[in-house]
């Protein structure tokens, strides 16, 4: 059976209330990425990061998958083949859509790490500056989260999944950032059918070979209906 790897970005929790980073309203709109995304951020104003993923840890239980999430997870439950969502999203929508296998490249909010050991523990609803770590007790703990300058977890594990993939498919994301926009490229390179799901055209739009334009609640549920219909 094919093997489907599909890659998330913001765009697929946009109708689920979440903003998106790029869009005019959107997250970079609002706050400086090299303040609450970057390591040296973190260093030099840690309440103020440690605010930002508080504030996006907590609007998480004001929001609900959407059919986008849940198409996907319906497609893992009953396509035969391997399905893993890849996703460069924080959120938890994919897991509470249904999805078992996510890899949160970019890591998640409802996750902690101690900056001096790697320990990873679930998140408090409020993190703090200076909390210990529950393993080695230092104050070292930071939100789960990879930003900018770091690198994206379980790289090895994503390249080996984009290797062996029949079919990729890039949903919301505006291929700006690196690795996950150079992942249609692997693809391809493992002959897979390429398609990007989007409002518009992303920055490697030009990769894909097949593109559905349109809210993803309605082009994605469309696609897995046709893929398990067709089987
Ligand atoms: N349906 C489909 N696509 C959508 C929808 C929707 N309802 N709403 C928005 N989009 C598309 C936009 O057209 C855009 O191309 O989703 C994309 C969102 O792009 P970004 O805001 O750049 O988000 P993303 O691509 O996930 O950013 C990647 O950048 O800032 C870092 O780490 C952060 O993971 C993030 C990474």
């Amino acid at each position: 059976m094919r093997k489907i790897v599909i890659l998330t970005g913001a765009g697929i929790s946009a109708e689920s209330g979440i903003e998106t980073f790029r869009a005019e309203d959107g997250l970079w709109a609002q706050h400086r990425v090299e303040d609450v995304a970057t390591p040296e951020g973190f260093a030099r104003d840690p309440e103020l990061v440690v605010n930002f993923y508080n504030a996006r840890r907590a609007q998480l239980s004001e929001v609900e998958p959407n059919a986008a999430h849940r198409a996907l997870a319906r497609l893992e439950a009953e396509h035969g083949g391997d399905v893993v969502v890849i996703t460069q999203n924080v959120d938890d929508l994919h897991e509470r859509g249904g999805s078992q296998t996510v890899m949160h490249m970019h890591g998640e909010l409802k996750s902690a790490l101690c900056a001096s050991c790697d320990h990873r523990w679930a998140a408090p609803l409020k993190m703090h500056v200076g909390e210990a770590c529950p393993s080695c007790a230092a104050p070292a703990a930071r939100p789960d989260i990879v930003w900018f300058g770091e690198m994206p977890y379980d790289m090895d594990a994503l390249f080996a999944h984009l290797s062996q993939a029949d079919i990729f498919a890039a949903i919301g994301t505006s291929g700006n950032v690196y690795p996950a926009a150079g992942f249609v490229a692997e693809a391809r390179r493992a002959g897979a059918h390429t398609l990007e799901f989007n409002l518009e055209r992303s920055a490697v739009g030009n990769q894909f070979e097949e593109h559905r334009t349109g809210l993803a609640s309605k082009t994605v549920t469309a696609w897995v209906e046709e893929l398990l219909t067709q089987g």
